[in-house]
């Protein structure tokens, strides 16, 4: 009798997001994990960690860590974590040299052994990193996505559902754009059960609208800096369980064919005229990957401060052009 198949998941990176994606994959049954790290001890340190939890967690998933590209062999989908995170005062472009390194070596050996996933990528500066990541592997532009955007919105959520005092999955929230400082938080789609934020937060401050955007301005502020933030705070490392939750978001829409409209970074050919760039934009996640971008009408300013951050995102594939990456 021939057998389905079990789905097959691999972390490249065994770091902080790597161990809580392979945790939540665990807990929530969605396949089996490879995890790899260069240091092969770390995957299998954690690998290990969470197998040994696997009779309280009721996890009926296989887990194993190892640094051996050669065990991701059959899996339906990637998420890269590896990479340095940053450091307090740093940017995520700071990181581009160092990353890119890893970035060419994860690619070169998920091309070579699994040559039909889809890849989700995390690592920073993570538009960038998609780039890199499509053109070492040579994958169809659907096969390659970023996280980032699922992130964002959701920080941006966050903060408004404490301004407003609602829960927070009742808010509708995205934000465009890289997934850096010049990230563009959509602030006119940004909605309580399809009422928009400014509307709510106008009735809060008495009919005050200036007050109302001066509050909004600072959520989009904070939203925009909030990596940052928690790095500031962690001093050792950068946020790990929101960017897991996010990746793990996008990797559950493709695995189950949700097709879930996500935020997030894709290669915009004609879409916003981009012009066959990797940004975040709003898109369909299924089984094919990526399976359709939206594209959704845009106020003047905000098609120019997406226009600002795909052009930040061009510097830094220039960047990596001269650094002989690309
Ligand atoms: C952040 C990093 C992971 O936004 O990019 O927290």
């Amino acid at each position: 009798m021939s057998s389905i198949p079990r789905t097959k998941i691999a972390l490249i990176g065994a770091g902080q997001i790597g161990g809580v994606l392979a945790q939540l994959i665990s807990e929530r049954g969605l396949g089996d994990v490879v995890l790899v790290d260069i240091m092969g001890d770390v995957a299998r340190g954690k690998a290990l960690d969470i197998a040994e939890g696997a009779l309280v967690t009721r996890s009926t998933i296989n887990i194993e860590g190892t640094e051996d590209y050669s065990r991701i062999q059959g899996a339906h989908i990637v998420i890269v974590t590896a990479g340095l995170p940053r450091k307090p005062g740093m940017s995520r472009d700071d990181l581009i040299g160092v990353n890119a390194k890893i970035i060419v070596s994860a690619g070169t050996n998920i091309k070579k052994y699994a040559p039909d996933a889809v890849v989700i990528v995390v690592s920073n500066p993570m538009d960038t990193m998609t780039t890199l990541m499509q053109h070492v592997t040579q994958f169809p532009k659907h096969r390659v996505v970023g996280q980032g955007g699922v992130l964002d919105s959701s920080r941006f959520a966050t903060f408004l559902s404490w301004e407003l005092g609602v829960a927070v999955e009742d808010i509708h929230s995205m934000v465009f754009g890289g997934h850096g400082d010049t990230m563009v938080p959509l602030v006119d789609y940004a909605t309580v059960q399809g009422v928009p934020a400014m509307v709510l937060l106008t009735q809060k401050y008495n009919g005050d609208k200036s007050k109302a955007q001066e509050v909004m301005d600072a959520i989009v502020k904070r939203t925009a800096g909030a990596g940052g933030e928690v790095v500031g705070l962690l001093k050792t490392g950068s946020a790990f369980y929101s960017p897991a939750v996010s990746a793990l978001t996008m990797a559950e829409s493709i695995l189950r064919d949700q097709k879930r409209v996500l935020p997030c970074c894709v290669m915009c050919e004609t879409e916003y005229n981009a012009g066959g760039h990797y940004t975040g934009v709003v898109a369909v996640l299924g089984h094919g990957g990526v399976e359709s971008i939206l594209e959704i009408p845009l106020s003047k300013k905000e098609s120019e401060l997406l226009k600002v951050s795909i052009d930040a995102c061009k510097d830094n594939i220039q960047a990596l052009k001269t650094l002989g990456f690309m």
